[in-house]
């Protein structure tokens, strides 16, 4: 097996507790950007190749792996938090025992490391040799780190710990990301570490003097930015690498010609695909498995969340889509509200204050104002008029509607569901339908209208002292009535 193409495999640190929080959900499975911590780390182990993936677990044990669960990662318990080089050891454990990878180790809370510079790191590591890859950085003070000691000739020595380094130790910049590239060798060597230290723990960076001890090359890699290996300690630590990573996603959409006139306010998961020329406005959220087409215009603080939205889609402001999809050249919205199981046909149009879910609307339909369509097929080309409510549920049960093409329906009508109504119906203005209508028919479904003449002024005339009062030009026209 040549250097370059020996198997990879990642232990990822992840049983700590995280007490800066203050949560009940563990550290790790606080999302940045649409996912967990963790999840992060598990799609960086992913990006890069990775053979093997464990994830060390121990603190909310259960809730991690719950979380991971089909992501093809095996676990490993730490029943108890010994340190770094015990929670490493623990997941050497559940590696399978085919020789020869190589083992890269991340933490779970780290979710701005990029898989590129991890990529660099390996292309390092196996340019050089080396048996031990430290990824460090380098900060004008990087209390709390543990510290990259170097020899008279500028080789990595040790790494010290913090609470174990002198005053001179504590001055040095360069840091341990915690991040290692190493052969094979670890299986054994990581069984040597001891908690003969200060903090009475197991150090996994005690392994660096292990190799060296082997004789093995060991080599330190710096980050151009020490930003990446920062990891979201508390909720403040998390927004800011919310922040990053969302700016970097927008910023990838612009080079890739998405128009973004405020990127600060938008926030896009890195599920979501989106085409050329597209505009996001202000404030608009695309999450899940959404994907935006060519030529589409999202509204300001529109939320789209696992749909498709074909070419030349028009999202206006403030429009909610969960789980639809809609066809090419589509109008949605403003405040339209499209739920799962939404699908319209092209070219139609959904305006203000119109609710869909389970229904299929063909090419052509019109629902412009206030509607609720819920478990409805519509035709082509019919209009639901204002105020128009499909009745779907019975209280216990929901039903399906189907109304045809061509079908004209007045404005506030209820269409009391199971119902079917036949192509190029027309139903009068306000009809509640407690009956199907056939092909072509006209449907009334409301009372008779009835006029009483003289009834304002009998009602009004009854109340005059107050009419006086409180409805001014009222008393004149029932003056002018004598
Ligand atoms: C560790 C390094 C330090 C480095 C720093 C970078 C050691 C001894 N020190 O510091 O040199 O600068 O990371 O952030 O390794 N974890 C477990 N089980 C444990 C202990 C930790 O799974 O028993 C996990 C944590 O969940 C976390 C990671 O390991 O993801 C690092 O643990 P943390 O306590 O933050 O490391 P430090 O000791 O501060
Ligand atoms: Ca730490």
């Amino acid at each position: 097996m040549t250097e370059q193409n020996r198997p990879l495999d990642v232990v990822i640190l992840a049983a700590g507790q995280g007490t800066r929080m203050k949560s009940s959900l563990p550290k790790v499975l606080h999302p940045v950007a649409g996912r967990p911590m963790v999840a992060w780390a598990v799609k960086t182990a992913r990006d890069l190749g990775a053979r093997q993936v464990v994830v060390v677990t121990g603190h909310g044990a259960e809730q991690v792996e719950a979380a991971l669960r089909g992501t093809g990662v095996v676990f490993a318990r730490q029943a108890q938090q010994l340190g770094t080089g015990h929670a490493f050891l623990q997941g050497l454990g559940a590696l399978d025992a085919q020789a020869g990878a190589d083992v890269l180790v991340l933490y779970g809370d780290t979710p701005l490391l990029r898989p590129e510079t991890l990529r660099e790191l390996l292309d390092d590591h196996r340019a050089r040799g080396s048996a031990f890859t430290v990824l460090t950085g380098e900060l004008p003070d990087a209390t709390g780190y543990g510290r990259i000691i170097r020899d008279a000739h500028g080789r990595v020595e040790r790494i010290v710990e913090q609470k174990d380094a002198t005053a001179e130790e504590r001055a040095v910049q360069e840091f341990n990301s915690g991040v290692y590239l190493m052969d094979a060798r670890a299986r054994d060597l990581a069984r040597r570490i001891t908690n003969d230290n200060a903090g009475g723990e197991y150090y996994l960076t005690d392994l660096l003097g292990l190799y060296r001890a082997e004789g093995a090359d060991v080599q330190a890699f710096k980050l151009a930015d020490p930003g990446e290996v920062m990891g979201a300690n508390d909720r403040s630590g998390l927004a800011d690498a919310e922040s990053i990573i969302r700016r970097r996603i927008t910023q990838a959409h612009m080079r890739a010609g998405v128009t973004i006139p405020m990127p600060e306010t938008v926030y896009i998961e890195d599920t979501v695909q989106v085409g050329r020329d597209v505009t996001l406005e202000p404030g608009v959220i695309l999450r899940g498995q959404t994907r935006i087409d060519e030529g589409v215009t999202v509204g300001a603080y529109s939320v789209v969340t696992d749909s498709v939205l074909e070419r030349s889609v028009k999202i206006k402001a403030h429009s909610v889509l969960e789980g639809a999809q809609i066809g090419a050249g589509s109008d949605v919205g403003p405040f339209a509200r499209l739920r799962p199981g939404t699908t319209l046909g092209e070219q139609v149009h959904i305006g203000n204050f119109v609710e869909t879910k389970n229904a299929q609307l063909a090419s052509g339909v019109k629902a412009g104002h206030l509607a609720y369509l819920g478990d409805v097929t519509i035709g082509a080309e019919t209009n639901v008029g204002a105020g128009t409510i499909v009745a779907n549920f019975d209280g216990v049960n929901k039903h399906r509607t189907q109304i045809g093409a061509g079908v004209f329906i007045g404005s506030n009508s209820t269409l009391i569901a199971p119902r079917a109504v036949g192509d190029a119906a027309f139903i009068a203005a306000g009809s509640a339908l407690h009956d199907d209508v056939p092909e072509g028919a006209m449907a009334v479904a409301r009372g008779k209208q009835r006029n009483i003449e003289g009834w304002s002024r009998r009602y009004w005339g009854g109340l005059r002292e107050k009419v006086q009062v409180k409805l001014p030009w009222l008393a004149g026209w029932l003056d002018r009535q004598r």
